[in-house]
């Protein structure tokens, strides 16, 4: 079992957050109570201005933390801000105001919170709030690149409708977003460097207007390890099928909504030829019907009976034929196998049909594996060897998969 810490990279964490004066100070409420349900240790620094919005003791009672107070607290010989500094393992600011941005560009210091982010050599993450006229202001847009060029992660401001009753650039992004910058923010970058295409969720083959032939999968695993490898800080293009469940905003992953095996195929091979590693973790159709019908099949007439299928190309198959014929080892293929019984029998056989140097086999037919399940029971197949992952969460099973994956792309990266 890993430790929490991997299942919930805030888990023990101490975020240090940073409120300007705002009407978006009261989301930084829900910023907070959300920080402690993933096992963060949170403090809350308002600005004089933010203390006008939300008082300090609603911080203090949903952070269970007294609020870092103002910059000539010292007492007893303690200087509250380098503490803090020293402490915190992340900075997220909500709401950054285009005033405190603009002090942080320009190291000032008149708040306890400007005085802490001075001594943080830690991530630190902003999410603006303001009218989109100041959003897009020269000088706030100044204060922004100077920020970005230190290293600073923004995440949004988003379009819609302001404090101001008008609509436009600069409403703070939502609480879930600002949350998962926080989780990218803490994780090590192990996989910084890494390009990687996943497949996720299921496709879905047309028949008619009103029919189609599709799966069970949610996209859960799939997702997990698209995720989980962008907070380790690979840039990852996810090529997913319609999901159950939404896809967070992590910094560097990208997704691509596509509905057929053949769109599937189409993304899935342009990206791999220049990715490390393709993990293809989608339960794609293996068959479609010949011709989508433009008006809907008639069950009177006989014509639901009597549908053709064709098959669809195998996305893995076809990577690992083109990476056969050209004698590379680029990218690393990773494929998936949903059996139901002899579930390494089965998994050898496509490792090797497939050309594919991992497959990842889960057993579908048992309880608390395989589609729709929040957790999975993997076994891992090589061309040499084989290992089972202990049943565990997606997230968890997705972390061992890409600690194979990387130990993978480091083993070509040597060869070259
Ligand atoms: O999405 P969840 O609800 O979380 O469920 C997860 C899962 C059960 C879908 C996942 O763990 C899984 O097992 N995915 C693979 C499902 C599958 O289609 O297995 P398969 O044995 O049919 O295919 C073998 C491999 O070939 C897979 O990597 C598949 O993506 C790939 N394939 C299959 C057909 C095809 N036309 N093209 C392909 O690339």
């Amino acid at each position: 079992m890993l430790p929490p810490s991997m299942q919930t990279p805030l888990f023990g964490k101490r975020v240090l957050v940073g409120v300007g004066g705002s009407i978006a100070a009261y989301r930084a409420c829900d910023v907070v109570r959300r920080l402690r349900e993933l096992g963060a240790i949170v403090r809350v620094a308002p600005t004089r201005a933010a203390a006008a919005f939300v008082t300090p003791m609603t911080f203090e009672a949903l952070s269970g933390m007294t609020c870092l107070g103002g910059v000539l607290d010292v007492a007893h010989g303690r200087i509250p801000h380098v503490e803090e500094a020293h402490a915190s393992d992340l900075v997220l600011v909500c709401a950054a105001t285009a005033d405190l941005m603009a002090k942080m560009a320009h190291g000032l210091a008149d708040e306890a919170l400007l005085a802490t982010l001075l001594a943080f050599p830690g991530p630190v993450v902003v999410a603006p709030a303001m009218e989109s006229h100041m959003w897009s202001h020269a000088a706030t847009q100044a204060n922004v690149a100077t920020l970005r060029s230190r290293g600073v992660h923004l995440v949004g401001p988003v379009e819609g409708v302001l404090a101001s009753g008008r609509s436009g650039a600069g409403r703070m992004a939502p609480v879930d977003d600002l949350v998962e910058a926080a989780a990218w923010a803490v994780c090590d970058k192990d996989l910084a460097g890494t390009q990687l295409v996943i497949t996720a969720g299921p496709t879905v083959e047309d028949l008619d207007p009103v029919r189609f032939l599709s799966n069970r999968s949610s996209g859960r695993m799939g997702l997990a390890l698209a995720v989980q490898a962008a907070r380790r800080g690979a840039q990852v293009s996810l090529v997913h099928g319609p999901l159950r469940i939404a896809v967070p905003a992590v910094p560097g992953l990208t997704p691509i909504a596509v509905r057929s095996a053949a769109e599937m195929h189409e993304e899935t091979t342009k990206r791999a030829a220049r990715s490390d590693a393709a993990i293809l973790c989608a339960a794609v159709a293996d068959a479609r019907p010949r011709t989508l019908a433009k008006t809907k099949l008639k069950k009177s007439k006989g014509e639901l009976t009597r549908v053709e299928l064709v098959p669809t190309r195998d996305i893995l198959a076809d990577l690992g034929a083109a990476r056969k014929k050209k004698k590379a080892k680029r990218p690393v293929l990773v494929g998936f196998a949903a059996e139901t019984g002899e579930v390494l029998a089965y998994a050898r056989g496509k490792l090797a049909h497939k050309g594919c140097d991992l497959i990842c086999a889960n057993d579908v037919g048992e309880a608390g594996s395989g589609f729709d399940v929040d957790t999975n029971r993997m076994l891992l197949v090589w061309p040499t060897e084989e290992r089972w992952l202990p049943h565990a969460s997606k997230d968890e099973v997705a972390w061992h998969i890409l600690d194979e994956v990387k130990a993978l792309v480091a083993r070509t990266t040597r060869r070259r």
